[in-house]
């Protein structure tokens, strides 16, 4: 797949890093130059440094690794509102919440990734791999565990397929919560996780286990 990554942070690195060694051509862009050649260098593979508009056209999947506060930048370099993304699986992992404690950020009722799709018109949005930490997808499974699961919702059938097919990618199985009108309940789910984990709970715990 051609994969853009707008964000050279922690999460663009591990990501990144993974599908670069599946043998997807990995396009880094970032609003600092610099920092997208040095992790592009670092992925190796087929990545490298592009411009934010570079890095979104022609892809088979955008991922928006920013800081929450930054994503509105980042797509408006990346010519987002101009509807450069449009057609394109834009894959949203933001955790719009309060460091520690895991309160949502966005306003009542609003989900980040319906922010993100108004920001970006006609991008197949989907809110994935926002609950995990980035680790995850680097360290290697230990013998016997089993995969995690990636939860993900959006609108786009097709836009699903590409993402889920890069959830497997990185050694995990997809789930489809429904459309994108659910990203809010996906959204809060990342704020329990953080709260419980940061008071010292393993939100694994704290969930039953099972399929109904
Ligand atoms: N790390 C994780 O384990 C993890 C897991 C799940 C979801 N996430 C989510 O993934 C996103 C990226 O997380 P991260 O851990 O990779 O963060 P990070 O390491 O702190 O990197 C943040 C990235 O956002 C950019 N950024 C920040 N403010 C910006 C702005 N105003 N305009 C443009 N770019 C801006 C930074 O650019 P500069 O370097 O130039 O500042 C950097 O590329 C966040 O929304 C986070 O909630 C992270």
């Amino acid at each position: 797949m051609r994969i853009g990554i707008l964000g050279t942070g922690v999460l663009a690195a591990a990501l990144g890093e993974v599908w670069a060694r599946a043998g997807h051509e990995v396009a880094v862009a970032g609003r600092s130059p610099a920092k997208a050649r040095e992790l592009a260098e670092r992925l190796g593979g087929r990545a490298y440094a592009v411009t934010p508009r570079a890095a979104v056209a022609g892809r088979d999947a955008v991922l928006l690794a920013v800081a929450w506060q930054g994503a509105e930048d980042v797509l408006r370099s990346a010519g987002a509102t101009e509807g450069t993304l449009a057609g394109t699986a834009l894959i949203d992992p933001t955790n719009a919440v309060e460091h520690g404690r895991g309160v949502l950020l966005t306003e009542p009722g609003e989900a980040m990734a319906q922010r993100i799709a108004r920001l970006a018109p006609g991008a197949h949005v989907v809110k994935a791999f926002h609950l995990f930490p980035s680790g995850q997808w680097t360290r290697p499974r230990a013998d016997g565990e089993p995969p995690v699961t990636v939860t993900m919702c959006g609108d786009d059938p097709g836009a699903l397929r590409v993402v889920g097919e890069l959830v497997r990618d990185v050694g995990a199985v997809p789930a489809v919560l429904g459309s994108l009108d659910r990203a809010r309940q996906l959204e809060e789910v990342a704020g329990f996780v953080i709260g419980l984990a940061f008071a010292g709970t393993d939100p694994g715990s704290a969930v039953p286990s099972g399929a109904a």
